[in-house]
């Protein structure tokens, strides 16, 4: 259940704090990324360094990064990010932040801003733990969604014994897997079917030679890996990339335009459907069955025939309440154009891809888009990492598809 799963784990300042080590290694050990998050008390009692190695990340702290890099919505990326945020242990002072909305720190404010499960796990002494005013903090964020989870009877930092202790990082760990499990089960696209497609095609000039174009694919493959944390059951039809399969996707690998039409056809009673593959405009019209040699040929002219447009054809046989997504990369009159394609192919929503804007496209690690959507309403994404792009994409996704 943990296997590649995005896991915040938020820190606060008490003496069980020395425990996170061990969680961090048992998240690890099951396959999860683990972002730390601090707080600066939680820096009194473990290193930044000890944690920051087990998870293998930077560790953050301040809201504010001290040295100006871009990164000043680094909290709402992360909330975006994250499969799952876990507060281990919960301090008193963070629980009465949490409960009235505070953002003084990348905790709190990641917490505000998080739009997965925010899981609390508090630890403190006895009468803390009973005084009302936790009490009322602690119900406070139960009625937000946030699960609260209870604490371990013992003995505690005071010497005392009762309420109040952090449970046992594995107890933390099976509940955090139970969160997830039941995440995908009811998650916004359980249920839906979700297809996605990838990549760019290639199309045969002779047994060796092709047409294709720069798309990776990772836009569509993180679009995919996305959804199915939201529990979509989805299939993504990939061209040539060279790229994992993420978790739980069903995965078809095709090759030209023709055999990526075939694929997505038979499935075009897909709940929804996103095309973010570069599919080829163009094919030749026919393939040399041997490789042409360049003697006794001079170069020429290269007959083309347009392949179908896959999209159009879908947006034409459109069923009721289904979903249809396009891309559009576009290098001039950019939002016109794909606005004309939104409405010309029958879509729900269009990506608008600049190419003129730096930190866009084909080849990098970032994008740079603007929704359409068939409403009228316009959207522009920060730039941000395509995983958090593609997160970003879904959750729209999932507020188009009917329940
Ligand atoms: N697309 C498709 N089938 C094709 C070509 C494109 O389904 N044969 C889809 C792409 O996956 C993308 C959308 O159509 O989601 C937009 O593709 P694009 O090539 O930008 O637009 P076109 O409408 O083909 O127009 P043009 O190439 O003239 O910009």
């Amino acid at each position: 259940m943990l296997k590649s799963r995005r896991i915040i784990l938020g820190v606060c300042g008490g003496i069980a704090a020395y425990k996170s080590a061990e969680l961090i290694r048992l998240f690890k050990k099951a396959g999860a990324e683990v972002q730390v998050m601090m707080t600066a008390d939680a820096a009194r009692f473990v290193t930044p360094l000890t944690l920051g190695t087990l998870s293998e990340r930077e560790v953050l702290s301040e809201i504010f990064p001290e040295h100006a890099d871009g990164s000043w919505t680094r909290h709402i990326e992360l909330g975006l990010w994250a499969d799952v945020f876990v507060i281990a242990p919960a301090t008193a002072q963070t629980i009465a932040k949490l409960a009235h909305g505070f953002s003084d720190s990348m905790l709190t404010a990641t917490a505000l801003a998080a739009r997965c499960g925010v899981l609390v796990f508090p630890a403190m002494d006895h009468d803390m733990y009973v005084h009302p005013a936790t009490r009322t903090n602690l119900e406070t964020l139960a009625s937000y969604g946030y699960e609260v989870y209870e604490t371990g009877y013992g003995e505690l930092a005071s010497g005392l014994v009762g309420q109040g202790r952090l449970l046992e990082p594995v107890e933390i760990l099976g509940r955090v897997e139970k969160h997830l499990e039941e995440r995908t089960a009811t998650g916004p696209l359980a249920g839906k079917h979700l297809l996605v497609t990838a990549g760019p095609t290639r199309e045969a000039i002779d047994p060796v030679r092709f047409i294709s174009n720069h798309s990776t694919g990772t836009m569509g493959f993180e679009l995919a890996r996305s959804a199915a944390r939201l529990g979509a059951d989805v299939t993504l039809i990939a061209g040539p990339v060279n790229l994992e399969t993420p978790d739980r996707v069903k995965r078809i690998d095709v090759v030209s335009a023709d055999d990526m039409y075939r694929e997505v056809l038979s499935r075009s009673d897909a709940d929804v459907i996103v095309m973010a593959a570069a599919v080829s405009d163009f094919a030749p019209e026919t393939t040399a069955t041997e490789k042409v040699k360049k003697d006794g040929n001079t170069p020429g002219g290269l007959p083309l025939r347009r392949t179908a447009d896959i999209l159009r054809e879908l947006g034409s046989n459109k069923r009721d309440g289904q979903v249809l997504v396009g891309f559009a990369m576009e290098t001039e009159n950019a939002e016109a154009n794909a606005a004309r394609k939104l409405s010309d192919k029958n879509l729900d929503l269009i990506v608008l891809n600049n190419l003129r804007d730096s930190g866009a496209g084909f080849g990098t690690g970032t994008n740079l888009v603007t929704l359409l959507f068939r409403d009228g309403r316009r959207e522009q994404l920060p730039l941000a990492d395509k995983k958090i792009v593609a997160a970003a994409i879904v959750d729209r996704l999932a507020g188009l598809a009917p329940a």
